[in-house]
This record gives C-alpha cells, structure tokens and sequence, in this order.
C-alpha cells in the first residue's frame, strides 16, 4: 500500500517540487475529455486537488483513474505543482495542484445513497443524513464541528485539572436519580423482578464523592432522561460536571465563569468578559423568563400601577386577581414593521401561555391610535413616559396573574425579536441567573416542587423560611444563560440531614420513599458531610452555540431522532425471546404492537 506522507489540507506553495502520497475519499471527479481528469480529494483535513495526465501516465494508472468515482477511496502519489489554471483562494491548498504518478484504488465505493458535499446537505433530508451517518460525518462542517467539540473537551479536562479537580467515574446502572425527568430503565438478571435506572445526572455520587473527601469532582458524563427530544434537547446527552467542597455559591460560579472563559477564549478567540448576576425576580420582570436574551432590547415594563387608573376591564379584572399584573413591552418603529396579521398572530402566540389576549395599541404624532387607544387615553401621558414611547412605536400588554402576565409576555419577546431581526448574531450574552424561588406551587398535583432539585440548599439567611413560608424561600442554585439558552446549572447542596429530609417532606416525598429512593445520602450526611456545591455544564449545548448551530444532533456523532430512534442501528429494537425469559421479564403488548 502506498504510505501516505501528508494530509489533504497541508500542502502549500513551498511544497512544490516533492513527491507525495495522500489518501482519502475522491470528492469530485472531472473528466474534461482533454486527457486530463481532475480530482479533488478529501480527507478530514482539507482537500487536495490531484491532476491526471492521461497522456504521460502509464496504462494501469490511467485504468485505475477513468474508472474512479466519488467516494471511493484511493491513496495517489505525485508531485506537487503550482496550479496551473490558477489559485483557487477558497481552498486552503488552493495555490497546489498534485500531478498524480501513481494510484492505489483502496476500496470502490456502490453509489452512495447521500454525497458529503456541503451544497447538498441543506437538501438532503435529514433521516437519510441520520441513517447513513458515516457519510455524513465525512461533510467538512461535520468534521468541524467534531474538532471543536474536542476542544472543548480538552479544555474542560485541562483547566480543571490545573483547579485540583479529579475526574472520577460514576456509575450507569444506578437506583434512581431525583433531576425529575423519567429514568431509562435496565432489568436485572440476576435479581428478577428487580430493576436498575440509568443515571439522569451523576448528582448523588458526585455528593458522596465530597463527602468521602474527594474535595473536587469533574467528570465529562453521559446523562440519560427519557423524555421527548427537542432542538436542543436529547434523551443521552453530555455535561461537564463538577462539585466541590467547602465552597459557597460565588465560588463555584466563579470556577464555571473562568471555565466558560477559557472555552471561548480558545475555541473562538472571543474575550467575554466578566459574566454579569442577574436574580431570578429580575430576569422575569424584565425579560418574562429565567433564561434571558440579552442581545436585544425589547424590555417589559410593569404598568400595574397605570392601568389601574384606566375602567379596561380587561386590566381591572387581571388587577383584581391574587399578584394581578399588567406587563407592556415597546415595540420601537413596530407600527411600519409588523402587521396586522402579525399582531394577531401574537395574540394567538401569547394565548399558548395562558394569557387572555394582547391588547395592543399604536403611538403616532397625534398620540395613541386604534387597539385599546381609547382605554389608555387617561394614562396617556404617563404611559408616554415610562414607555419611552416615540412616534410609530407599537405597544404590547398582557393583563394577567403576575407569572402569567410576564411569562407571556416574555415568550413572545423572543417571537418578535426573531420578527424584526434584532438580535445581534455576532453577540455572546452571557448572565447568571440567581436567587431562584426553592420551591414552584404546581396547581395540578396542589405540592411543592423544586426549581432545581431536592438537594439544593436554602440561601444561609434563608433556612427559618423553609418552616414560616416555603414560597418564599431563596435557594443557593444559580444557572449560567447564553444568548437565552441555558448551558449550565447548578447550587450549592443541602450538607445537613435534618434539613435534608425537611426539604424531601415539603416536596411532598414522604419518608419511606425517601429511605427507599435516597437513604443512603441521608445515611452519608450523618457521618462527616462538609459544605458543598456544584454545577454542570450542557456539553452539547455549549458546543452548539460555539459553532452556531440551533440542532443538537448536529453536535453529537450518533444522535436520536426527535422520536428517540438511532437510524443507523436502528435501535430501539427487539429482544429475543430468550433474553427476555433470561431477565424475567415478559411483555404485555400483543405481538403487532411491537413492530
Ligand atoms: P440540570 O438538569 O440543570 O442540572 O442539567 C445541567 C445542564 O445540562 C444540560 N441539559 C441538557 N442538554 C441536552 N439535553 C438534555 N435533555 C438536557 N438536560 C439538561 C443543560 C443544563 O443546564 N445535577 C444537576 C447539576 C447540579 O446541580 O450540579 C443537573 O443535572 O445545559
Ligand atoms: P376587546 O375589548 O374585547 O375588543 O379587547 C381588546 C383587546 O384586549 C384585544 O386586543 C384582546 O386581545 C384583548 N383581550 C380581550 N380579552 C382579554 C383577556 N381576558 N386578557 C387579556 N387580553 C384580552
């Protein structure tokens, strides 16, 4: 076999004159009927373009080169030349040509069913990218995108290390974990009837870890929840996840902000900064979500205090509801720019969140026109006012409880944002986002939840409010938003057992189950648990932003559909009969319901 001695996307000018060998995948494949055939070949490098003479080459090689097509995989030797038509400045070896010698066919392609050629990939359907991955992979962007991720990863490894972190494993067949999603689930064979849980997050381990005194904790983890796949959600996904111990909540932020530092530095060459706090009650007044896009404007006012002046039932009667709210966001320029059908089309947008309806009204020179024009007239001047409001500026409400008022109205910011194209493309926003609420009402099951999860600990003036008024209590967790996406979460943990099973009794767990699912943390908190906290970062998340793109799949080499399937092996699949009988366990569905 020819031995190759350079990758396609390294030679340069001062190459000219050596004998080469390259091998790699034929990309494309000219033959101009001048003698000469022209092949661009590819390897995870670059490309090369590679010259056959059918002239001066001697038969087999010319056999061997009319014969080629895309994909198949050849090796080639020859000498490298300036271009003779010219540079191709697109191309990074766009100044060589290689006068091919010698070629060795490695393996003939059958004609594959998809092409890596970039202009191809927007066409073809994503299944068929899924199914034949290994095609797909080959694309120049897909190979980028697996280097970069590779950075990241090598980053996170050496910058914790050089923090004192060490990477412990944790393991994958597991009780249950409390992230609050549905555990995928493995049968025991050697224990019928009994069941393991694969690990939603490392969370418990990571605890116990600090508590047999491991100090600091890192691990680059595979986490599995069994819950519908979205664009930037996948049911076996990836986190940097770390705890530490003796630490309070602005250490561990600290250690993640250097860390998202660093990624950006290297991977992107882009400064930062410093991450900016923002707390919870903030974010949602003023962006109407606990994971805000900063690069746009577009904030919400609360206007309660106007409307109240105003007989628009509408805002009478949200006000009159238990935290009734009404919320306005200013459109700039809104009037010329979205219309009526847009507007109408929000209303519906803002219904989805419960809200009633969006009342909307315009400003103009001669004041306010059309919508809810004539129910403001009385507020006319201050609405001006604390609105900021000019000529051909549109004005959005919601009128609601308060969560509903600015959740609404938050959801469709970034609806309207995406509408008029303001968001800057270019800008990393990075915030943390602290002060969470510990615990969320759910109406439907009338308990409290947790915003994060059971083992999160009160802020340390918080505590006597876990008795007095739950609703109120500020927890110790905090998230890291990029660009409006959540890319990390964390807190600092619950290291005392007593509150720890008050905490578990507020949430409704009662204490068998807690015994049953977490004992054996509260069994570890007993003997000798220092302070700790933690965080993990959304390896696939992060990798996304840095290299722009909004599909998740497109990050992981061998990612599930949005209804959970691998395409390529086609799991999940059937079981036979034995290994079921194997693991005790029998299915209940009759036969044609498992096709
Ligand atoms: P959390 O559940 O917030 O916290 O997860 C941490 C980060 O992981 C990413 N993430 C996901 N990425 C892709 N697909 C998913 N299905 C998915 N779910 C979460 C997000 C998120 O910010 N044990 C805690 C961490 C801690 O408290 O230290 C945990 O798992 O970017
Ligand atoms: P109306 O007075 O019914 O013409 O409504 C005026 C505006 O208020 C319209 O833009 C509606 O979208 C909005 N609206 C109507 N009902 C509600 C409601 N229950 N909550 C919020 N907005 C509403």
């Amino acid at each position: 076999m020819l031995k190759r001695t350079h990758m396609c996307g390294e030679l340069r000018s001062d190459h000219v004159g050596e004998t080469v060998v390259l091998a790699g995948w034929v990309n494309t494949y000219r033959n101009q009927g001048k003698g000469l055939i022209f092949v661009d070949l590819r390897d995870r490098d670059g490309l090369t373009q590679v010259v056959f003479d059918l002239e001066d080459a001697s038969d087999d090689v010319v056999t061997a080169a009319d014969g080629l097509r895309r994909e198949d995989v050849v090796a080639i030797r020859g000498v490298v030349r300036t271009r003779v038509g010219g540079a191709n400045p697109r191309l990074a070896t766009g100044d060589v040509e290689v006068m091919a010698t010698g070629i060795e066919v490695l393996n003939k392609t059958d004609t594959p069913p998809i092409l890596p050629d970039e202009h191809d990939s927007e066409k073809i359907a994503e299944e068929k990218r899924l199914q034949y991955r290994y095609i797909d992979l080959r694309r120049p962007r897909m190979q980028e995108i697996l280097r970069i991720r590779n950075e990241v990863t090598r980053t996170a490894r050496s910058y914790f290390g050089e923090h004192g972190f060490l990477e412990v494993e944790t393991p994958f067949l597991i009780k249950t974990t409390p992230e609050g999603a549905r555990d995928f689930v493995a049968p025991s064979r050697t224990y019928p009837g009994k069941w393991y849980a694969l690990p939603q997050s490392p969370q418990i381990f990571k605890q116990i870890l600090m508590i047999a005194g491991c100090d600091r904790y890192v691990q680059l983890v595979r986490c599995f929840r069994d819950e519908d796949p979205r664009a930037d959600r996948q049911a076996e996904f990836t986190q940097i996840d770390l705890e530490m111990s003796f630490v309070d909540r602005d250490d561990v932020m600290e250690m993640m902000g250097g860390f998202a530092k660093r990624a950006w530095k290297d991977v992107l060459g882009v400064d930062i900064g410093e991450i900016p706090v923002m707390s919870y009650d903030e974010a949602m007044n003023r962006y109407g979500i606990d994971r805000p896009d900063l690069r746009f404007g577009l904030e919400l006012e609360d206007v309660s205090d106007l409307a109240a002046k105003t007989d628009f039932k509408v805002f009478t009667d949200a006000l009159a509801k238990p935290k009734g709210t009404v919320k306005a966001m200013r459109v700039p320029g809104g009037v010329g720019k979205l219309t009526r059908k847009m507007t109408d089309g929000y209303g519906e947008f803002v219904k989805t969140f419960r809200a009633g309806g969006l009342p909307t009204v315009k400003f103009t020179d001669k004041g306010f026109e059309t919508g809810v024009a004539r129910f403001v007239e009385p507020i006319a001047d201050e609405l001006k006012t604390r609105l900021e409001l000019e000529p051909g500026d549109l004005v959005l409400f919601t009128a609601d409880t308060w969560e509903i008022a600015v959740t609404a109205l938050g959801e469709l910011r970034n609806v309207v944002a995406r509408d008029l194209d303001l968001i800057d493309r270019d800008a990393w926003k990075l915030v943390w986002v602290v002060d969470f609420p510990m615990f969320a009402y759910d109406e439907e099951s009338a308990r409290w939840t947790a915003m994060h999860h059971p083992f999160t600990s009160p802020m340390p003036d918080q505590f006597d409010l876990l008795d007095s008024d739950p609703g109120a209590c500020v927890s110790a967790g905090y998230d890291l938003v990029c660009n409006g996406s959540e890319i990390a979460g964390g807190s600092v943990r619950i290291h005392d057992r007593d509150v720890q099973s008050k905490v578990f009794g507020l949430l409704g767990i009662e204490p068998d189950e807690a015994k049953l699912k977490f004992g054996f943390l509260l069994d570890a908190l007993r003997f000798g648990a220092p302070p700790h906290g933690g965080v993990a970062f959304g390896l696939d998340r992060l990798v996304m932003l840095l290299t722009g793109t909004e599909n998740i799949r497109d990050v992981i080499a061998f990612p599930k559909t949005q209804t959970g399937q691998d395409l390529m092996t086609g799991a999940p699949g059937p079981v036979d009969d034995g290994q079921l009988e194997e693991l005790h366990v029998r299915i209940s569905l009759p036969e044609e319901a498992c096709t």
